[in-house]
C-alpha cells in the first residue's frame, strides 16, 4: 500500500512553517520559524513585517523540511496550506507558495482552515473519536467546536470580545511583562495566589460564549488604583488570579457541553493549550467523567505546519481539491 505524503504550508501570523506528514498521523518533519524576536519591541505582530519574514524566510524553511524529511516533491502526494482565517499579506505568502509548487510539479491542492489544524493537531497523538468537543484557545480565537463526524464542525461557543490569549497578551503589557505574554504570566501565576476577586463573565444562563474584555478591564483598573493610592500589588498574585478566573470559566463550559453532548473525546488546541494551569485544571476535571481529555504536547499546541497537514491530510481524503484560483481569506468560517 502507498503511504500518503502531505506538504503542509502554514503562515497565517508570524511563524513561517513547513511540514510533510504521512498518512495523516506520522510527522517526518515540523520545521518552525519563529518571528517573535522581530515583533517583541513592537509588543505585538506588525502585520507588514509578519509578511516581509514569511518571503524571506519561506524557502529556506521549505528546503529544510523536505530534507528532514528524506522526501523530494515527486513523492509528495498534495500540498496542504492555511487559506484563513489570519493576516491577509501573511496568509498570502503560504497560498501563493503552495499555488506555486503545486502548479510547478502538477500536485493536487487542498486549502485548509487554520482552527480545523489547531483541532486536527491532537490526531498526531492519538486517533480522534466522534462525537468530540474542541476548546479551541489561542491569541486569536477561543471557541467550542462539537464534531458528530470528521471533517466536520459546529461552532458552539465563542468569544463576543476578546480571545483568551489576547487577554493574557494584554494583561501581560500591563504588568510591563515581554511580548507575547501568555508564558509570561503562566509562570508567575504558578508562584501567586489567586487572592484578587476579579469578574468571571459566565454570561447568559446555557450559554457557550466567552467574554475576556472585562477581565482585561478589572485587572487594569485594579493595577492603575492601586498605584494612585501608593499601594503594591504583588504581581504573582495577580497573574494567579486573573489566570484563575480565565480556566474556571474555560473549564466550566467545557465540562458542562462535554456532558450535554456526550461526547467521546474533548481534544484542547491552540496556543493558550500550552497553559499549565489549564492543563491540569481540565486533567483534575476530566479523570472522573466518561470523556477522554486529549492535550498535544507544547510544539503541537502553538502554531506550526504539521497540525494543517492532520487536517488537510482528512479533507484530501474527503475529495476537497482548491485549484490555482485559491486566495487567502482572513475571515474565512470553519
Ligand atoms: O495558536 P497560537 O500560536 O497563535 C494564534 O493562532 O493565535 O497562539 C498564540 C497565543 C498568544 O496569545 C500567547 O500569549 C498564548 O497563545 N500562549 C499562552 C501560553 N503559551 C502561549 N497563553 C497562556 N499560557 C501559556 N503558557
Ligand atoms: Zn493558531
Amino acid at each position: 500500500k502507498h503511504d500518503e505524503i502531505i506538504l503542509a504550508i502554514e503562515t497565517s501570523c508570524d511563524e513561517t512553517a513547513v511540514a510533510v506528514v504521512k498518512n495523516g498521523r506520522e510527522v517526518l518533519s515540523n520545521v518552525v520559524a519563529s518571528q517573535i524576536e522581530s515583533h517583541k519591541r513592537f509588543g505585538g505582530v506588525v502585520p507588514e513585517i509578519a509578511s516581509r519574514h514569511h518571503v524571506e524566510q519561506m524557502t529556506l524553511i521549505l528546503e529544510e523540511a523536505l530534507k528532514e524529511a528524506s522526501i523530494t516533491m515527486d513523492e509528495v502526494d498534495a500540498i496542504a496550506v492555511t487559506e484563513g482565517p489570519g493576516l491577509v499579506g501573511a496568509l498570502l505568502v503560504g497560498v501563493n507558495t503552495a499555488k506555486a509548487l503545486a502548479f510547478a510539479h502538477q500536485k493536487p491542492l487542498v486549502g485548509v482552515h487554520h482552527i480545523a489544524g489547531h483541532i486536527y493537531a491532537n490526531q498526531l497523538i492519538k486517533e480522534l473519536e466522534y462525537p468530540l468537543l474542541a476548546l479551541v484557545v489561542s491569541g486569536g480565537h477561543t471557541e467550542l467546536v462539537l464534531m458528530e463526524a470528521e471533517g466536520e464542525y459546529q461552532v458552539i461557543g465563542e468569544t463576543r470580545d476578546d480571545a483568551a490569549g489576547e487577554a493574557y497578551d494584554k494583561v501581560a503589557r500591563t504588568l510591563k511583562l515581554p511580548y507575547p505574554g501568555g508564558p509570561h504570566i503562566d509562570k508567575l501565576a504558578q508562584e501567586g495566589s489567586p487572592t484578587i476577586d476579579l469578574p468571571r463573565a459566565w454570561l447568559e444562563p446555557g450559554s457557550y460564549d466567552f467574554s475576556f474584555s472585562g477581565l482585561k478591564s478589572a485587572v487594569i483598573n485594579t493595577v492603575h488604583n492601586a498605584a494612585q493610592r501608593g499601594e503594591t500589588i504583588e504581581p504573582e498574585d495577580l497573574a494567579a488570579s486573573f489566570q484563575a478566573s480565565v480556566i474556571d470559566v474555560l473549564v466550566e463550559k467545557t465540562v458542562r457541553a462535554a456532558k450535554e453532548h456526550n461526547v467521546k473525546q474533548v481534544v484542547l488546541a491552540g496556543g493558550v493549550a500550552a497553559n499549565k494551569g489549564l492543563r491540569k485544571e481540565l486533567e483534575e476535571r476530566f479523570k472522573d467523567l466518561s470523556a477522554d481529555l486529549l492535550i498535544p504536547p507544547l510544539q503541537l499546541c502553538t502554531d506550526n505546519a504539521a497540525m494543517i497537514g492532520a487536517a488537510g491530510s482528512i479533507a484530501y481524503r474527503k475529495g476537497k481539491r482548491s485549484d490555482l484560483k485559491l486566495n487567502a481569506n482572513p475571515g474565512l468560517i470553519l
